[in-house]
């Protein structure tokens, strides 16, 4: 794990290692496939921070998947939301009549996955289910929860694993607090 600081130079601590992270996404897969209703699953993957952790779960949940991903962003690389939730697509997936997996890689303020959410059921789908690698323990300020969680964390910024600070860190395989 030293080597995985040498190169996450502003990283305080693990947070949440590799082989933890593994783990979780195992048992998140097979509570997903035993829930959702049988038929295939559209998820839709918010880009970028959810990239990496839809790889991994999505992989490990053995039924028909279609896989969408959708641009959002709202924190622009701070640490702060700018409590805008801009659409980045020109277009978005056809998701009419079906149940949709939306993944995102955190649930902070809550105003992203609400956002997506109400978004999705206005196109129409039959249900949205929403999964996220992290929850943080703090009040929302959209009434919005995630059906699937990986983990609960603090109210603390965090990398790695697909999510950044101006961009970087998102390549870290696991995930991590920064420095002050
Ligand atoms: C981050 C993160 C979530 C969202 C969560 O996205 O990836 O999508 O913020 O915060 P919220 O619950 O307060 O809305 P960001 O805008 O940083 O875009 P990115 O995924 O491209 O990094």
């Amino acid at each position: 794990m030293g080597d995985e600081l040498g190169r996450a130079a502003d990283v305080d601590r693990v947070l949440i290692d590799e082989k933890i992270i593994e783990k979780r996404l195992d048992a998140m897969a097979a509570e997903i496939d035993r829930e959702f209703p049988a038929g295939s699953i559209v998820a839709i993957v918010l880009l970028k921070g959810a990239f990496v952790f839809a790889a991994d779960l999505l992989r490990r949940i053995p039924r028909p998947l279609e896989i969408e991903c959708l641009n959002v962003s709202s924190y622009h690389g701070g640490t702060e939301s700018s409590g805008v939730v801009k659409f980045l697509d020109h277009s978005l997936p056809d998701v009419q009549d079906r149940h949709v997996l939306l993944l995102d890689d955190i649930l902070d303020t809550g105003r992203t996955l609400k956002a997506v959410r109400d978004r999705l059921l206005l196109e129409g789908c039959a249900a949205v289910h929403t999964g996220v690698l992290l929850a943080k323990d703090r009040p929302r300020e959209e009434e919005v929860q995630a059906d699937y969680v990986g983990f609960e964390i603090g109210d603390e910024f965090v990398v790695g694993y697909g999510l950044d600070y101006k961009g970087r860190y998102r390549n870290l395989p696991f995930v991590g607090v920064l420095k002050p």
